[in-house]
């Protein structure tokens, strides 16, 4: 499979780069104000109180920063952190061990959160309510109940499947934060630390222009900005500037708007095969041979955050924007039913 710029998965070249990129501090973490504020808040709240922060739960599209603000809270907290993930919990036991391994107010954090299986995450209920552990071991005759008390921990969940944690779980978690697409000043702001860190030489033209294409992702950021670096280096002196930024960019078909191959085989199948939808997901999917998964996840969340798609009971629908973005005359429906509207009453102003 070719690397993509694109994906929900670090993938193997990013573990370097991202260990290196990945912030240590709150102070390094740029933009999702909102969400440090108020993590701020609990945070020093449960330091003052010596506590154990409240379970938080992280959702939002991958790359986005949920793994970091993971590790940045246990380095605030002054904590240990153990590292897991949903599919690699498959029994309660397992679960049990894990939890009665932490030391007092340590950070537990289980990536994929949804992907928990039903009898562990039943083990993980009392845990998060009352440090309390009960299940049955063993089966049939030979079963017993075991109890027991775990240490305070903080439970951190990740997930960029907010819907498909069941609802018990998702009321346990005190805070709960989405996070969004980072706007392009946030993104210049991490390229220029990323810059320095990786000891590129960078005017803020050239940046920008990365920036903007960035999809609002830091992961997506970091990756652009590794091959704009590696195309600087070898067609000029190393520095990127504007030019060369938009040369490189080009020639890695990220458009400027940072859509890439396959965000425009995702709206040419939807507005050229199903002449604008509705349709769902997995025919979508099998018209452009991709995962639905990786659609959803991956490309949907931005496509739709750029109003180029929105999701209906009956399916993905493209907009007039995305018929406009590629070139396509539009003929659907949001725009007739504005037309008509108007039409049929000219003085009354739309809700
Ligand atoms: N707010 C931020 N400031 C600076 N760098 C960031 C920020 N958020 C993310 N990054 C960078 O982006 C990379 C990807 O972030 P991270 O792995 O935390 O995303 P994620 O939300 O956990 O993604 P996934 O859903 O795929 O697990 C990190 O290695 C880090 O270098
Ligand atoms: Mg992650």
């Amino acid at each position: 499979m070719t690397e993509r710029l694109v994906s929900g998965k670090s993938i193997e070249e990013d573990t370097l780069l991202e260990s290196n990129l990945r912030p240590r501090k709150i102070a390094d973490y740029v933009g999702q104000d909102k969400i440090k504020h108020n993590l701020g808040i609990a945070m020093a709240a449960a330091r003052q109180r010596d506590e154990a922060l409240d379970h938080l739960l992280l959702y939002g599209p991958p790359g986005l920063g949920k793994t970091t603000l993971a590790n940045i809270v246990a380095s605030e907290m002054g904590v240990n952190i153990k590292v897991t993930s949903g599919p690699a919990i498959e029994r309660p036991g397992d679960m049990a061990a894990i939890l009665t391994s932490l030391r007092p107010n340590d950070v537990l954090f289980i990536d994929e959160i949804h992907r928990l299986n039903r009898a562990v995450e039943e083990v993980l209920y009392p845990a998060m309510e009352d440090f309390f552990l009960s299940w049955l071991m063993g089966k049939g005759l030979g079963a017993r109940a075991v109890n027991l008390k775990v240490p305070p921990f903080t439970l951190i969940g990740a997930t960029t499947r907010f819907a498909q944690i069941s609802a018990p779980l998702r009321n346990r978690f005190g805070l709960l934060f989405r996070l969004d697409f980072y706007e392009p000043d946030a993104i210049l702001r991490l390229l220029q630390r990323s810059a320095t860190i990786l000891q590129i030489k960078a005017e803020d033209e050239g940046l920008n222009e990365i920036a903007r294409r960035a999809r609002g992702t830091p992961r997506v950021a970091n990756r652009l900005l590794k091959r704009v670096r590696d195309y600087a280096q070898v067609m000029v002196d190393g520095t990127v500037g504007v030019n060369v930024a938009k040369e490189a960019l080009l020639g890695l078909e990220i458009d400027g708007l940072g859509l890439d191959d396959l965000d425009h085989k995702i709206l040419r199948a939807l507005v050229e095969k199903f002449d604008g939808g509705p349709v769902g997901l997995e025919t979508i999917g099998a018209s452009i041979s991709e995962e639905p998964d990786t659609i959803m996840d991956v490309y949907e969340p931005y496509l739709m955050q750029m109003g180029f798609v929105t999701r209906t009971p009956r399916g993905r629908v493209a907009t007039s924007k995305a018929y406009k973005h590629l070139g396509v005359p539009y003929k659907g429906k949001d725009q007739a039913q504005q037309v008509s509207f108007w039409e049929s009453a000219p003085n009354q102003i739309p809700e």
